[in-house]
């Protein structure tokens, strides 16, 4: 797969097989997030791996719990997953999927938002490449104040003064998705 036909071919996966991802494939996947651009050079993201079904679905009910008690008027562009969270106790952010990639860093650093993001774009673009789904996760993003996500998050070695920018869910598709929407017009100027 060249690289143009990966980042043209990834979709987002959301529901997957129960199977584990091969430790090599997860290694390689976070070469991709490691390796991507970063502000200044710093390499400021630090990644968090759920490698294990039972591990991801548990982390995913309490960011489920949690968003459950948001308010969505507040968050409206999250009031879908919020009023799902609220509604359906068996609702799981991470589709089934075995594992689990958080990225975080410092909440007072200026690039933290746009590193972690490049990070997670790579290994999506990564994943995709190696034969896997992936799918943008960004509920443990929203969640990443609250007590019970970050009680979790310092269990596992985050730091007080980081945050979780954003995340991805990896494994293999349940369900394939079809062709990506058309590209909406007028998005580039040429000058
Ligand atoms: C910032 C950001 C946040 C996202 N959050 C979620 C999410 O929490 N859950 C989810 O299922 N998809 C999430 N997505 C995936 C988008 O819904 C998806 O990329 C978009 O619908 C386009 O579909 P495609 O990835 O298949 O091309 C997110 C994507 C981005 C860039």
């Amino acid at each position: 797969m060249t690289t143009m036909e990966a980042l043209l071919g990834r979709r987002s996966i959301r529901k997957y097989r129960p199977d584990s991802v091969p430790k090599d494939l997860i290694r390689q996947i976070l070469d991709a997030g490691l390796y991507a651009a970063n502000g200044g050079g710093h390499q400021i993201p630090r990644f968090i791996v759920l490698n294990g079904r039972e591990k991801v679905r548990d982390f995913s009910e309490i960011v489920r719990a949690e968003l459950a008690l948001f308010d969505e008027s507040i968050y409206l562009y999250e009031s879908g997953t919020i009023l799902k969270s609220r509604s359906d106790p068996d609702f799981d952010c991470s589709y089934g999927a075995p594992v689990m990639i958080l990225a975080a860093a410092p909440h007072a650093h200026g690039n933290s938002m746009a590193d972690c993001c490049c990070s997670v774009q790579n290994m999506l673009n990564a994943a995709y490449a190696l034969g896997l789904g992936s799918c943008y996760m960004n509920c443990p993003h929203w969640t990443t104040r609250t007590r019970s996500v970050r009680e979790k998050l310092y269990s596992w070695g985050m730091k007080p003064e980081e945050d979780i920018f954003a995340g991805l869910v990896i494994g293999y598709a349940d369900r394939l998705e079809g062709k990506a929407a058309p590209r909406k017009e007028g998005r580039v100027i040429f000058v």
